[in-house]
């Protein structure tokens, strides 16, 4: 039987997860089916584009049927179809817009393309029904660092952005230097819980005053010297305080840049979004300063936090009841592409 909800469909392939999802009314997730490339990147010790593009074209059918099947209804049910156009890898982004218009065209579904952050704000609708705009976001993805004023659904100020490596990279970076393995954020994480945050001060990157902006390459090359420096002095290296301490060092600056825009703009709610969402420290530290400072703190759980279908699914309701459709030749856009524009 047709669900009389509005059904959308949401389809994600911008890095290695070929993710399809599909979402009543923007917030209700009948199936969220997730095909992970992790396992395949483990042995390179990160994501290989190539690789990563033919693993969505091998899994992107059998993942939407999954979530088709999972949900209960077929392509005929299907009012919309969100996909991401960007930013990602070029060849991975192809793969999801390619399929979405395909089945768009033959099924004549309307299409809308979505900005991957704005996707990943939007988990936060998914999780937290009561959520509604306006309210502050910090983006801490793989490739973002942003504070932004989401205006309206549609409408989103960046206040600051990434100027170098983004949160996520540079948790990765770390990773490897200290060999923890891929994928390195987890890792990093699970192992500052043990550590001293006060045993190492590595230097906090502020950039000129005033400025919401982030740079988190330097804290990256701070503790590769670090390590090389106490390995030729043949000291031993307490991996867990290098962990910890770098943590403390990145909320630090997370948490007073935060602080800064939040009373700029006196904001009463702030969302939390982007892979690194998921980490424990910064889950802990928002917390307190949600209650230092009385603004309502949300945060999707872990497994909307990662690359999903579901976040874009949202989205794209939400953009299509704002401005329709988008025509049948949407084109993919890097992150290069996209720096500059204005987010929609
Ligand atoms: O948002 P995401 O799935 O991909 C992008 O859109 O870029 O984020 C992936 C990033 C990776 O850098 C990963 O290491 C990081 O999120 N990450 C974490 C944690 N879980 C994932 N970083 C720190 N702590 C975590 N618990
Ligand atoms: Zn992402």
């Amino acid at each position: 039987m047709k669900d009389n909800r509005f059904l959308t469909m949401g389809i994600e392939s911008s890095c290695d997860e070929t993710a399809i999802s599909i979402v009543a009314d923007g917030r209700e997730i009948l199936s969220n089916v997730i095909s992970s490339q992790i396992n395949i990147f483990i042995n390179y010790g990160g994501v290989v584009p190539e690789i990563a593009s033919r693993n969505h074209l091998e899994n992107i059918n059998w993942v939407m049927d999954e979530a088709l099947k999972k949900a209960g209804v077929t392509l005929d049910d299907i009012d919309l179809i969100g996909v991401t156009y960007g930013p990602g890898l070029e060849g991975a982004l192809l793969m999801g817009v390619a399929h979405a218009k395909a089945v768009a065209f033959s099924k004549d579904i309307p299409l809308v393309g979505v900005h991957h952050i704005m996707g990943h704000i939007s988990a936060n609708y998914l999780e937290h029904k009561e959520l509604e705009p306006p309210f502050m976001a910090l983006v801490t993805s793989g490739g973002h660092t942003e504070i932004c004023d989401i205006r309206s659904y549609t409408d989103c100020e960046i206040i600051g952005t990434t100027r170098d490596d983004a949160i996520g990279e540079a948790f990765d970076k770390v990773a490897r230097v200290l060999a923890l393995g891929y994928p390195g954020g987890p890792k990093v994480d699970r192992l500052a819980r043990e550590g001293n945050p006060d045993a190492i001060n590595f230097k906090r990157v502020y950039l000129e005053k005033g400025t919401f902006d982030f740079s988190f390459s330097g804290i990256k090359t701070q503790v590769l010297n670090y390590v090389n420096t106490e390995k030729q002095a043949g000291r031993e290296i307490v991996k867990a305080d290098v962990a910890a301490s770098f943590t403390q060092a990145v909320m630090d600056v997370l948490r007073d840049k935060t602080r800064d825009a939040v009373k700029m703009r006196h904001a009463k709610k702030l969302v939390l979004a982007g892979g690194v969402a998921a980490n424990s420290k910064l889950r802990e530290m928002l917390g307190s300063l949600a209650s230092e400072m009385g603004f309502e703190l949300f945060i999707p759980s872990n497994i909307l936090c990662t690359d999903n279908g579901a976040m874009i699914a949202s989205y794209a309701y939400y953009k299509y009841m704002s401005d329709g459709p988008d025509a049948l030749d949407l084109e993919t856009k890097t992150t290069q592409d996209m720096k500059k524009e204005r987010r929609k």
